[in-house]
């Protein structure tokens, strides 16, 4: 009997957009995880099961081993850095952009802008990438406050249809990444479970194709 391989999943729209890839390849969880306070969910295959852990917490349990298998988003796997992950199938899925916002107009010139932001390396990259000096100030959410109470000039946050911005008076200003969802592996997993985690990669990345051709 195969040991159980783990995919490490999120709430929210990782797990709405990774279900029916799972589907598609005849992958159905045991019970509705999102319904669910369990979190490790099996399926219906005896050698494969879920765990439902935090969108930023998919790579940490990937990395070291918690999972075989992780989907996260690319912002959340370039913040996190490290070489302990292979990355080898874009999922086209949660798909949105990593954008500097503000007010109409952007910063104030003349001083260093401060600049609120969850994505902390990512932010600081890309200021500096542009030579350009910023106060990175760390949030772990609602980023759009920080300008509406005077605590930051800037935000780097994630955009979709902008509706978020735009209901806070914001704009969006500089497009840093495209972001999508990708499938991530354990390096020793892949070493040592070649052929089923080799598998259920082709067959995701053969789903996600299908998806997106459709
Ligand atoms: P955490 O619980 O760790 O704070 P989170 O609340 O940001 O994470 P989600 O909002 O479910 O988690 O986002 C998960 C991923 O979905 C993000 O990392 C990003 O890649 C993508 N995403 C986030 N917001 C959007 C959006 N508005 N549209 C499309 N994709 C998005
Ligand atoms: C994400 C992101 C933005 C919003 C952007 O938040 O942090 O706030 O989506 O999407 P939009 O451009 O379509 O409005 P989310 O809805 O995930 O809430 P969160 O702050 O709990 O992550």
């Amino acid at each position: 009997m195969s040991r159980t391989l783990t995919l490490a999943l999120s709430k929210g729209r990782i797990l709405e957009d990774t279900l029916p890839l799972l589907s598609a390849c005849g992958i159905e969880p045991a019970e509705d995880p999102d319904a669910s306070r369990k979190l490790i969910i099996g399926t219906n295959r005896d050698d494969l099961q879920l765990l439902v852990v935090r969108a930023s917490d998919v790579p940490t349990y990937v990395e070291h081993g918690g999972a075989d298998l992780g989907v996260a988003g690319r912002d959340v796997l370039l913040e996190h850095g490290g070489t302990g992950l292979y990355d080898p199938v874009d999922l086209g899925i949660a798909r949105c952009r990593l954008m500097v916002a503000g007010p109409k107009g952007g910063a104030p010139a003349g001083r260093r802008p401060r600049v609120a932001t969850k994505f902390v390396h990512l932010a600081r990259q890309y200021f500096a990438q542009q030579g350009r000096q910023a106060e990175i100030i760390k949030l772990y959410g609602s980023m759009e406050l920080a300008p509406l109470v005077g605590m930051a000039d800037l935000i780097v946050d994630l955009v979709d249809t902008g509706n978020t911005l735009r209901a806070n008076g914001l704009e969006p200003l500089e497009e840093i990444l495209p972001i999508s969802a990708r499938l991530v592996v354990n390096k020793a997993s892949l070493k040592t479970e070649p052929d089923r985690v080799g598998a259920l990669t082709r067959d995701l990345a053969a789903a996600a194709r299908a998806a997106q051709s459709t």
